[in-house]
């Protein structure tokens, strides 16, 4: 078993089974679908399409997401994201049947953390290849970039419709005068409003789903009509949740809205998903394979070689850290920085499940997260052949 990283491309072509353990796993057939369902349902519903590249941070994804230079917009968590998506913008996107040629300046990626002065330098620089896109949601976001002394921003004003994480809250007096300032400032020009529905991963039910949705509109129009109505925005709404419902969308947009659906978890789905709802186990794109390590009969658990680093100490609806595929009853039960623990609640027996060199495939989750520490991606075929040995980008 060659573990080389520089080596990855070596098991292109050979059976999953034989991947080193921990490894990532994508089903590229599940995978695949997975995005063509929300293409289509945003096709259906003729609204713009962000990905956002965080889960799977790879060019490749990037281009399956964008459908091959279809949609145009991306957002990014981190620089390094970004500059590791200009070669899209160079190459025009390819596409390899008709491959269309899309001029820099229609591309935007906007960097979705509320803009701070330690990234604005890396941002300047990026721009020369790429049009970036900012956030803000606070006045004082205003004063940085108009003492930065740099060219205008594009920037959406980020709303707080109930995740409490980033935004401005929606529909409140404080939103009203930072859309205000930034209106007045020749630092800025406002490209519309945008939220991030985070909290709708807490639902369980579609009509929950429905309802986070509906907030998300109402809170972005409700911006929107805080400037004059011949003013072009766009505005973008989403979270993997809510795009997951997005076909019940029923609202009329004003005609200076372009309306846009954002979502970065979607190809992927993991547990946490699987917890609202709204898809199955079978459209988790993503396994982590283990190797089982240690079984001890006295407390009738087994031991994998996928711990927190692997696994992420993320939680879902299910119990546990990830759920072992093929064994309903068992599932990782506790977590340290190696060792992952798998036990049981049932009456199965650890010693009759799991061999010591047995392999274990694992549903995670979070994917965004336990894709991040992996360092390269396997994407297997539909009958577990590795296909494609994925590099992400890695660091901030
Ligand atoms: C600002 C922003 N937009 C969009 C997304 C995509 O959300 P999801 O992964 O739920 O689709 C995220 C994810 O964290 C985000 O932080």
């Amino acid at each position: 078993m060659d573990r080389a990283f520089e080596n990855h491309a070596s098991f292109i072509g050979r059976p999953a089974s034989e991947l080193p353990t921990p490894s990532l796993i994508v089903d590229l057939p599940v995978l695949k679908k997975n995005v063509n369902t929300l293409h289509e349902n945003v096709e259906k519903l003729g609204i713009g399409f962000r990905p956002h590249v965080k889960t799977l941070k790879t060019l490749e994804i990037t281009r399956l997401m964008l459908a091959g230079g279809k949609y145009r917009s991306i957002i990014a968590s981190t620089i390094c994201e970004i500059r590791g998506c200009i070669p899209l913008v160079k190459e025009g996107l390819l596409d390899e049947v008709s491959p269309p040629r899309i001029p820099a300046a229609s591309y935007q990626i906007l960097y979705g953390l509320p803009i701070y002065p330690g990234a604005l330098q890396d941002l300047v620089k990026l721009r020369e290849s790429v049009r970036i896109q900012l956030l803000v949601d606070n006045e004082e976001h205003i004063d940085v970039l108009e003492k930065s002394g740099t060219q205008p921003w594009d920037v959406f004003i980020k709303l707080d419709v109930g995740s409490r994480r980033a935004g401005i809250p929606a529909n409140s007096t404080a939103l009203q005068k930072l859309v205000e300032r930034a209106d007045r400032s020749s630092a800025v020009k406002i490209a519309g409003f945008y939220c991030h529905a985070g909290h709708s991963y807490a639902g369980r039910s579609l009509d929950e789903a429905q309802a986070t949705l509906e907030t998300e509109i109402s809170s972005v129009l409700n911006a929107a009509a805080l400037l004059p109505p011949d003013r072009a925005l766009t505005v973008s709404i989403g979270a993997t949740p809510t795009a997951h419902v997005v076909q019940y969308l029923k609202t009329n947009i004003p005609s200076n809205v372009k309306f846009e659906l954002h979502a970065g978890n979607f190809p992927c789905n993991d547990l946490q998903q699987v917890s609202t709802g709204l898809v199955a186990e079978t459209d988790q794109a993503i396994r982590v394979a283990a190797e089982v390590c240690g079984v001890y009969p006295e407390r009738n658990e087994a031991l994998v070689n996928a711990g927190v680093v692997a696994l992420s100490r993320e939680g879902s609806g299910y119990s546990g850290f990830g759920r072992v595929i093929g064994k309903p009853a068992w599932e990782v039960v506790r977590l340290s920085q190696e060792h992952g623990i798998i036990g049981t609640n049932g009456d199965e027996r650890a010693t009759e499940n799991f061999k010591i060199g047995q392999r274990v495939n694992l549903y995670c989750n979070h994917s965004c997260i336990t894709a991040a520490a992996f360092y390269v991606y396997f994407g297997v075929d539909e009958n577990d052949i590795v296909r494609e040995a994925w590099i992400p980008w890695k660091g901030w």
